[in-house]
């Protein structure tokens, strides 16, 4: 499964920590767009979507949560927890968020501007998309 884990480097001292992150250097692209999500109840599921081309590092500065990852063959499920720790995931990777800290902020960095068209929001779709995509993989 195309996903990777960063570790952000931090300077830290007894007073705190910092980290820095800058584009194309920390994170393999040109970043064009920052969002983050906070205030997140117990039980909610937030993502349930892939991208067609979007790439995107996802952290937690704050508290922690889940990701289930799904590139149609494998499921995973990893927990970010640490403000440090990175999750770089390319396109075509169906991905739920769940299990939420109450104090949870999850911050993304995307290479592109937000397009609605570039989402995936059908499983169904998403599953039939990966089938054709490893037909041409196979025939070229
Ligand atoms: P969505 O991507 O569905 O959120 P999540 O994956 O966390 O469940 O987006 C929620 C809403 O916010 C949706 O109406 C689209 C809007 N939105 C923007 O306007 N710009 C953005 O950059 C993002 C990520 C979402």
């Amino acid at each position: 499964m195309e996903y990777r884990i960063i570790d952000f480097a931090e300077h830290g001292d007894d007073t705190g920590s910092l980290v820095a992150i800058e584009a194309l250097k920390d994170v393999p692209f040109a970043i064009k767009r920052v969002y983050y999500i906070y205030g997140t109840t117990a039980h909610a599921v937030r993502g349930r979507h892939a991208h067609k081309t979007l790439e995107q590092v996802i952290f937690c500065p704050v508290g922690s949560c889940e990701f289930t990852l799904d590139d149609g063959g494998e499921r995973k499920t990893i927990r970010l927890q640490h403000p440090n720790q990175g999750l770089y995931l390319r396109s075509n990777i169906w991905r739920e968020f769940t299990n939420f800290s109450p104090d949870c902020v999850v911050m993304v960095l995307a290479s592109e501007q937000y397009d609605e068209a570039d989402y995936i929001r059908d499983y169904a779709e998403f599953m039939r998309l990966i089938a054709g995509a490893d037909k041409i993989g196979k025939r070229g």
